[in-house]
């Protein structure tokens, strides 16, 4: 039995987030589970609830609607829970020229990766910090360079490091560990709701890629150990080196066409 923390885990009816729910409710926290889909929340819940664990919570909601975050802070205090760990995953990116997609769709990415994922922080901040808990924020190797051809997920992913970053050394006295979990390709429902498939390029990514359950494990451990950000898998550690260090010059036009290849 666990006291009333939970962890809440944002985009936990699907890859890299399902995951991540799974091995924080396999490591005893009761876990509250957040997105739209409520039936596959459900089938989640039963399953943790099947191996053992302590009965999730179950909060169906589109995270972009208006009183979103008060619907959640409102699901846990009638459920007794607050939160010791908040797990902001939920996100989306799409592929194609700014100029061409639809600017709707790239601001409710906006909305999603950068507008949610702090005001979830900010909201869950108090009751983190009193039971010295964690922030766990999925990023991505995009976080460390400028996209063309996918640049307003770049650009929310390098938001999402920086603030995870800065708050990370904010909050050092506090005894609240802060991560910025960074993935290469994960195989998930990311690239069909981003518009592309790894048909055209799977020898080209084949070593890169690494199944959610093994970047969520990584994630975990990371924040269990307080380090503020995890790039799993070798090859996506060297493509992140290699994007510091070369010129953007140089850069900018290979990543343009690496997109414009999807
Ligand atoms: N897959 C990759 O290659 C990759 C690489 C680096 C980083 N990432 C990051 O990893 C995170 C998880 O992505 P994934 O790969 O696991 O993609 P995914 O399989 O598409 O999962 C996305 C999750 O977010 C939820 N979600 C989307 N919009 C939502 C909304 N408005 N309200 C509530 N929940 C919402 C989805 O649930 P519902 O549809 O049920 O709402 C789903 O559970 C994202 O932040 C993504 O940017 C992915």
């Amino acid at each position: 039995m666990s006291d009333n923390k939970t962890a809440i885990v944002t985009g936990a009816s699907d890859g890299i987030g399902l995951e991540l729910a799974r091995i924080f409710a396999r490591k005893g926290h009761h876990v509250t589970l957040v997105a739209r889909r409520g039936d596959r929340l459900e089938a989640l819940a039963a399953e943790i609830v099947a191996a053992g664990g302590e009965a999730p919570l179950v909060v169906a909601l589109d995270l972009c609607a208006e009183g979103a975050a008060e619907r959640l802070e409102a699901a846990l205090a009638d459920a007794g829970r607050s939160a010791e760990f908040l797990v902001n995953n939920a996100g989306f990116g799409l592929i194609g020229r700014v100029a061409e997609l639809d600017p709707n769709e790239q601001l409710a990415c906006v909305d999603l990766n950068i507008r949610t994922l702090t005001g979830l922080t900010l909201r869950f901040l108090p009751a983190i910090v009193a039971a010295r808990g964690g922030i766990l924020n999925v990023a991505s190797v995009a976080s460390f360079m400028p996209g063309p051809g996918f640049a307003v997920y770049y650009a929310s992913k390098a938001y999402v490091r920086s603030f995870s970053e800065a708050l990370a050394e904010e909050l050092k006295g506090a005894g609240v560990r802060v991560t910025a979990l960074c993935p290469g390709p994960v195989r998930t429902g990311f690239q069909a709701r981003a518009g592309f498939d790894y048909k055209g390029e799977m020898m080209a990514m084949r070593p890169a890629l690494l199944p959610a359950s093994e970047v969520a494990r990584q994630g975990y451990e990371a924040l269990a150990a307080g380090r503020r950000v995890i790039v799993p898998g070798l090859v996506n550690k060297f493509f992140v080196l290699a994007g510091r260090l070369a010129p953007r010059a140089f850069l900018m036009p290979l990543l343009a066409r690496a997109q414009r290849a999807r």
